[in-house]
């Protein structure tokens, strides 16, 4: 699925957010308080949004890996210019729930609107633990679904209608029907936590953003 939509991928979340996602990718960057130097995996990379603001915080010294399985999506990220000044990005095709790189590998690991489309959250989390260094940074920017009105109907209309009204106009009706159904099925936010706090990880906390319908949880391995 996201091989088919990587063409309209950016366009489609300008449109669907209004341009905010940009300031949450950014609010995510800083929760990973990279120093310059650090090294840092994005996991689900996709279009490398968030990989490039990584490698930017981390500067020239430092190393950003970007992964994602789908190649379409990573040659959209190894196509958009790094920042001057930045890490150059490695962009990698892995699979999350597998990650080929050895035990403490990066002082932080981020995920942005990816963890919800992990088949086995648990074994993604187990992973992402593993490759990170004792004290390192997890961080998990998700959309979440609001508990109180009155986003809780804006939500409803946004998503039900709204959104696969657009992915019908972007033609692709089907990977924007999964996207409310995708939000729906995944843990909210502090019930995410909880499955952080499962998995090992220390510190666990989180931030509404956008009235409750974005999650940013940030943890300490
Ligand atoms: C909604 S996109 C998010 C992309 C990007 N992080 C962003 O902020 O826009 C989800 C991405 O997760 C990737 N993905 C889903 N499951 C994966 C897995 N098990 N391993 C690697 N990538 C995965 C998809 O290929 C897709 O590019």
């Amino acid at each position: 699925m996201f091989d088919r939509i990587s063409g309209v991928y950016d366009r489609m979340n300008r449109v669907m957010t209004a341009g905010l996602d940009r300031t949450w990718r950014a609010r995510a960057a800083e929760r990973s308080r990279l120093e310059p130097g650090q090294s840092a995996l994005d996991l689900c990379c996709g279009t490398g949004d968030v990989a490039l603001v990584l490698a930017g915080r981390v500067g020239p010294d430092g190393r950003v890996v970007g992964a994602d399985f789908s190649q379409p999506m990573l040659e959209i990220a190894a196509s958009k210019p790094t920042p001057a000044g930045a890490a150059p990005v490695e962009f990698v095709r892995a699979d999350a729930l597998d990650l080929p790189f050895e035990e403490e590998s990066f002082d932080a690991v981020t995920i942005a609107f990816g963890a919800r489309n992990l088949a086995d959250l648990d074994r993604g989390l187990e992973e992402m633990r593993r490759v990170l260094v004792p004290g390192g940074r997890l961080v998990i920017l998700e959309i979440t679904q609001p508990h109180r009105q009155p986003l809780k109907v804006f939500f409803g209309l946004w998503f039900d209608r709204i959104v696969p009204m657009l992915g019908k106009l972007a033609g692709d009706s089907a990977a924007y029907e999964y996207l409310p159904e995708s939000v729906r099925s995944f843990p909210d936010a502090p019930s995410l936590g909880a499955r952080m706090d499962g998995a090992g990880f220390r510190h666990v906390r989180w931030t509404l953003m956008a009235g409750g319908i974005i999650a940013l949880h940030s943890a300490v391995k």
